[in-house]
């Protein structure tokens, strides 16, 4: 049974959302969360720190709330109690975490490869419900292995841990019947699928660079060696590292100096900012935007004139787009944009093939990732392709 009411109450909601199903129940309470969680950690990834050692209840109360939990800032490289500038592990939320173990569809004696060790709580849950020998889990930073190695001692867990970069798999342990990604994919590597045995089952927050947004993708291997699946639900995650952003400098894009350069073509929006801007940070049409305007970025900022600007950067050429939003009219929002690609015509194009389609969610979509190793996004069908962008497609 589980002593502390914080543990009982989250176990309770994680039930009651649905996450927890009662084949993980016996798990969850064998493996404590906080026991993998650090002194000082950052909770809801932000920007304020809790000491067990100052606050133990505040440090308690956050280990049992369904929050994911930064525990790592700029790969190690930061070290104090302020936040760095890119949380680089993390424990996921624990609705999350259970989410993602039922789509992955395990089964007694079933062996799964997790990539992202993290805090080394998942790699826990994992060996309480499959057995330590059926555990392999792969972790690039050397630092957090060696944490998550301790705190798996702790809890008196011994799965196979590799220091390594899971993009690779661990080609020793295959075939597995499952693959648990656990940090954002944007290009699947070949080596998850080729090291699953036909019939087992990919599971990994998948997105674009567009927003830090991902959606979780359930992909089935078939015996041909593509794997193929649906998303559900929308996410955020930290990225796997070779497959994080390189953010672009605004002055590649623009030059210095308060004017438009010479050829800007000006327009007004066809969209009012809140079709293109949701604060939650999971929106489908966000989702959507990134696989209809493929190597692109968005931010938003509100300038001191409180007038709530966007920003598109395309990441293969200079192309760049501004678009100053004017609340109360939307129709006299003004657009600028330069480059060989109009990014906000293609964010306006995007938005009517969405609406056109009646506003899919993200649960509508699915992922192909052929036997060569290309990514096709579909929708509904794998026969619907979400089409490329006529500025993008080679
Ligand atoms: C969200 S955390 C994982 C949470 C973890 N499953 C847990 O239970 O705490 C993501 C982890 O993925 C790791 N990571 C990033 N890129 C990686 C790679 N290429 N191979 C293996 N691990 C990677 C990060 O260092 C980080 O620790």
């Amino acid at each position: 049974m589980i002593p502390e009411t914080g543990r009982r109450r989250l176990r309770d909601l994680l039930v009651e959302t649905g996450a927890l199903t009662s084949d993980w129940m016996a798990a969850y309470e064998e493996v404590p969360r906080e026991l993998f969680l650090p002194d000082v950690m950052w909770p809801d990834d932000g920007g304020i720190a809790v000491s067990k050692l100052d606050d133990p209840e505040r440090w308690r109360r956050w280990a049992d709330a369904d929050v994911p939990i930064a525990t790592q800032w700029d790969d190690g490289r930061h070290t104090g109690t302020a936040p760095g500038e890119v949380a680089s592990s993390s424990s996921s939320a624990p609705g999350l975490v259970f989410w993602m173990f039922t789509e992955l569809s395990v089964f007694d004696g079933a062996k799964v490869l997790e990539v992202g060790t993290g805090t080394g709580w998942c790699a826990a849950l994992l060996s309480a419900r499959l057995g330590e020998a059926n555990v392999v889990s792969v972790e690039v930073d050397e630092a957090v292995a060696e944490t998550a190695r301790e705190a798996l001692a702790s809890a008196g867990r011994y799965p196979r841990l590799v220091v390594g970069d899971g993009l690779l798999g661990w080609p020793e342990g295959a075939p597995y019947d499952g693959v648990l990604v656990t940090a954002g994919v944007r290009q699947v590597p070949r080596a998850w699928i080729e090291q699953t045995r036909p019939g087992g089952v990919l599971v990994m927050p998948w997105g674009t660079h567009y927003t830090g947004q991902s959606a979780i993708a359930r992909l089935v291997v078939a015996d041909d060696g593509t794997a193929s699946g649906c998303f559900s639900r929308a996410t955020r995650f930290m990225r796997i590292r070779a497959q994080r952003l390189d953010w672009p400098a605004y002055e590649d894009y623009l030059p210095p100096g308060d004017d438009w350069p010479a050829g800007t073509r000006r327009s007004t929006a066809g969209l009012p900012v809140e079709e293109v801007m949701d604060e939650s940070g999971y929106a489908a049409f966000d989702f959507v935007t990134g696989l209809l305007v493929p190597e692109c970025v968005r931010t938003f900022a509100r300038g001191p004139d409180g007038i709530q600007t966007m920003w598109l950067f395309g990441l293969g050429d200079r192309s760049w787009a501004a678009v100053y939003f004017d609340e109360g009219d939307p129709a006299a929002s003004r657009v600028y944009q330069g480059g060989p690609r109009g990014l906000w015509d293609e964010v306006e194009a995007a938005h009517r093939w969405w609406a056109e389609r009646g506003r899919p969610g993200h649960e509508e979509f699915g992922l192909t990732v052929t036997a060569d190793g290309r990514q096709r996004v579909w929708l509904r069908e794998p026969s619907s392709p979400v089409p490329l962008s006529p500025a993008s497609r080679p």
